[in-house]
């Protein structure tokens, strides 16, 4: 397939490689001094998007009014998502979208899941996230840490919400708290906790490099290729594993 990275930072690198193991090419390369008027978009089968939040929208709309298949995995637009859902479905176009593309992710998310529902049995526990991060990360918390403290929320009674509490402690109890931290070179580690007088349960996934999201975000291209509508990376992920094993 001929692909357009826009995004041509840490993750569009990393897609690039696996673009070329994968046998595909790369025919734009688009960062934020890019003339997108000048793409010839009669030469792209799929865009994968990993840029920064505030440019993600924009990018989004353009390759829904180009009808041109489109992957995003850049976190930190969520509040356009249901505009830009509408507008791909009425131009026929279509998106995948999600806050992680790493498989081993999306298996903790379901693990995720799954803890929660038996936790929701009133054992005692208190539940706590956090997500750590390189120091260049723009958004906080990551869009991966709310995806994790929405699941949970899902599952059990005892959350309504949750709040990020660097700055401040949880308001009250039906808040989960969701921390973040920035160190140097951390691609990606989400914690979540389970404690009380007795014990604590810790489930950590800790990304050792970026290469999971990009394979995945890979898999999701050519998974859409001529494909119509708008879809989550949670709902296709157990297709896209059956690709690969
Ligand atoms: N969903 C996932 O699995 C996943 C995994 C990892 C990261 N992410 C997300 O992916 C995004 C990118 O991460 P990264 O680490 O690769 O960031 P990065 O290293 O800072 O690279 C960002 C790239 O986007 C470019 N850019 C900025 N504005 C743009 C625009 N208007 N149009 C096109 N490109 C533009 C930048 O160009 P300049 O160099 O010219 O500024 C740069 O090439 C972040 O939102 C991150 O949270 C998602």
């Amino acid at each position: 397939m001929n692909i357009a990275i826009f995004g041509y930072g840490k993750m569009g690198k990393e897609i690039e490689k696996i673009l070329i193991e994968r046998g595909h090419k790369v025919v734009e390369r688009i960062t934020s001094k890019s003339d997108k008027s000048a793409i010839n978009t009669s030469n792209i089968d799929v865009v994968i998007e990993f840029s920064s939040p505030h440019a993600a929208a924009a990018n989004i709309q353009f390759c829904i009014d180009h009808k041109l298949p489109i992957v995003i995995g850049t976190t930190g637009w969520y509040e356009q998502l249901d505009t830009l859902k509408q507008n791909c479905n009425a131009n026929q176009s279509a998106m995948v979208y999600g806050t992680n593309f790493s498989i081993g992710v999306n298996i903790f998310f379901t693990i995720n899941s799954a803890l929660a529902k038996i936790m929701n049995a009133n054992l005692g526990y208190t539940c706590t996230v956090k997500e750590v991060h390189h120091t260049e990360k723009k958004d906080a918390p990551s869009g991966t840490g709310i995806t994790i403290a929405e699941d949970i929320i899902a599952e059990m009674d005892t959350y309504q919400k949750w709040e990020n509490v660097n700055k401040s402690e949880i308001s009250g109890p039906e808040v989960l708290s969701l921390a973040s931290e920035r160190l140097p070179d951390v691609p990606g580690t989400h914690i979540v906790s389970y404690e009380n007088n007795i014990d604590r349960i810790d489930l950590i996934h800790t990304a050792k490099n970026r290469t999971g999201f990009a394979l995945g975000s890979v898999l999701a291209a050519e998974w859409i290729k001529n494909k119509q509508g708008v879809f989550s990376i949670k709902e296709i992920m157990p297709e896209l594993i059956k690709e690969i094993i």
